[in-house]
């Protein structure tokens, strides 16, 4: 969810107006995944990287997203999405760790979208740490022990990098570069986004089932 301080500056606003307007984005992009059939939607809120951020805009990002999980836990629960927060924890403030907590039991039973979003993320600690975990004999796969393959990727905010987001379960994913700065992508951003998803031929390594003749033989 890139672009949010780009966002705010062009309007003239701190960038603290930014991530407000981000986290409305994501309530949008949240109502309306499961009607484009999307079953497990991972947004990438603050990287392990972001750290590095001066410290006021770190502590907004930690309030707003514990202000925000309070405020949204009731119509994720009427929404039927079940929330996962991946990343690591032992960083994070306490009072956002119940958070955390809280709206994580309180969804438990949604059924409509698994909604996981990524805080204190990066996708080479989370692949170390679950080669370590093998060493626990009840975790058979790196797959297992990680998350879900990721089909499509979608990064806004027109840079062209992953920023170790997914690293592993992207392995074969669609990837999708939009220009928007992310409090500008809209539901239809996201539909515009599956079906271009829908489109491409992902053969993961085969050929296609029917080849088409190939036109230039004739
Ligand atoms: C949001 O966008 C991503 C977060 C880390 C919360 P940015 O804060 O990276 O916005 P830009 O890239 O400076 O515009
Ligand atoms: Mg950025």
């Amino acid at each position: 969810m890139d672009g949010n301080g780009r966002w705010a500056l062009g309007r003239g606003l701190p960038r603290a107006a930014g991530h407000q307007a981000g986290a409305e984005a994501v309530r949008r992009v949240v109502e309306i995944a499961p009607e484009l059939g999307v079953a497990v939607l991972t947004l990438f809120a603050f990287s392990a990287d972001n750290w590095q951020r001066p410290p006021e805009e770190v502590a907004t990002l930690m309030t707003l997203f514990r202000h925000f999980l309070d405020a949204e836990t009731p119509r994720l629960v009427e929404n039927q999405v079940r929330l996962e927060i991946i990343g690591r924890r032992d960083r994070l403030d306490p009072l956002l760790c119940s958070a955390i907590a809280r709206a994580e039991a309180e969804t438990a039973k949604g059924a409509c979208l698994r909604l996981r979003v990524a805080i204190d993320y990066s996708g080479r600690e989370a692949i170390l740490s679950a080669a370590r975990s093998l060493a626990d004999l009840s975790r058979p796969s790196l797959d297992e022990a990680l998350g879900p393959p990721v089909d499509l990727l979608i990064r806004t905010g027109g840079e062209y990098r992953l920023s170790d987001f997914l690293l592993w379960e992207s392995a074969y994913a669609e990837l999708i570069f939009a220009r928007c700065m992310w409090p500008d992508f809209t539901g239809s951003d996201l539909a515009g986004a599956v079906q271009q998803f829908r489109a491409r031929d992902r053969r993961f390594g085969t050929v296609p089932a029917a080849a088409p003749a190939a036109a230039w033989l004739d």
